[in-house]
């Protein structure tokens, strides 16, 4: 017998009650890439702004362009229209327009990744990219009550000597900067080549998570946790591979932070209708949602959600699963995931 909880939550409901629902949810989001987040609009302006010459001259233009085959095919993309990002305002504007898009999807904590590497080579400094990017979340924390984490990514594209010395810089603010993470072109380019840093990065008391299993093989998540020795998994789409695995991941409560519109765009599912996220979820792993580069994939926080539950017909009280996952899974300390955690057991029970 299936009672009101395990059928699809559009049955009976229509699409602005749905979204409502959701919106409620207390929730966190925790893959998101915050270069991602640069809608058309920022970046012209900001290429104005900078001088810097663009390959599109509109946004129709510039959105056009964003019909992605692969994810190099994107990274290529976003690599491009990083570029506009000079100045430490840049970086502040930028983070302030994600959070206000964010919290008004309800999420009630976030935590960033930034790519130092994408900056610093230009000229960047290091502390202007950090300080532009905390200026607007402490902003948003104030006014839209909205926490945060940093997370600064490596690029595993590129050498480990690299990535070191972005560590390096990381030092002096560490204070503010609470994880390190992998990501970029991830095939061909396994966890172990960053062994060596996350082993320092540790030491200096920095949380571990890396994309694995986005486009490359389930090994990848397996070295990640044994080699790099990760709190999280971002992606982790490939543990639908591997049973053993993802019974590793339920016991473990190792969570995914997966990313639904992503994967739809970057290819990695040919349809969201065979996405692994509910049987994951079923299977009893920590499965989180995310938006991953928003501006990029053609939907924020709420439309990840929306997405999933129309293609997988997800329950309300899967929905509610995924929203405690979220905050389960997050940096927060333990009481306050606790309150956050009874707030979305009232969304659910409607009280
Ligand atoms: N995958 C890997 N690297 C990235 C991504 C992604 O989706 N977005 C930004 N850098
Ligand atoms: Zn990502």
């Amino acid at each position: 017998m299936s009672d009101a909880t395990d059928t699809d939550a559009r049955d009976g409901q229509t699409d602005a009650a749905l979204a409502e629902f959701i919106r409620r949810l207390p929730k966190a989001e925790l893959h998101l890439h915050i270069e991602g987040t640069l809608e058309p609009e920022l970046l012209l302006e900001l290429g104005r702004r900078n001088g810097v010459d663009l390959p599109c001259s509109s946004a129709e233009e510039c959105r056009a362009r964003y019909r992605f085959n692969d994810l190099q095919h994107f990274l290529d993309i976003y690599y491009e229209g990083v570029q506009v990002l000079v100045t430490e305002q840049d970086f502040s504007d930028l983070t302030a327009a994600y959070v206000r898009r964010v919290a008004a999807d309800g999420a009630r904590h976030v935590e960033v990744f930034f790519d130092p590497q994408s900056h610093v080579p230009r000229g960047v400094p290091f502390a202007d990219v950090v300080g532009g990017i905390t200026r607007a979340l402490r902003d948003a924390e104030t006014e839209l009550g909205v926490s945060w984490r940093l997370i600064m990514c490596f690029l595993r594209d590129r050498p480990a000597a690299e990535a070191m010395e972005m560590l390096e810089l990381a030092l002096p603010h560490r204070d503010v900067i609470a994880g390190v993470g992998l990501d970029s072109a991830e095939v061909g380019h396994p966890p172990a080549e960053f062994a060596e840093v996350y082993a320092r990065a540790r030491e200096a008391g920095f949380v571990a998570v890396a994309h694995a299993g986005e486009e490359g093989p389930p090994q990848y998540i397996s070295d990640a946790l044994d080699v790099l020795k990760v709190r999280r998994i971002d992606h982790g789409v490939a543990a639908i591979e591997d049973e053993a695995l993802q019974r590793r991941l339920a016991e473990l409560r190792v969570p995914l932070t997966m990313c639904p519109l992503s994967n739809l765009e970057l290819q990695v599912t040919p349809d969201l209708s065979l996405h692994p996220l509910k049987r994951l979820l079923d299977a009893g792993l920590v499965v989180t949602v995310n938006s991953d580069d928003p501006a990029y994939f053609d939907g924020y926080l709420l439309d990840n959600y929306l997405a999933v539950q129309r293609a997988l017909g997800l329950s309300h009280a899967d929905l509610a699963q995924l929203a405690r996952n979220s905050i389960t899974a997050s940096l927060l300390p333990d009481a306050r995931k606790a309150e956050l955690i009874t707030e979305i057991d009232h969304v659910a029970a409607g009280t």
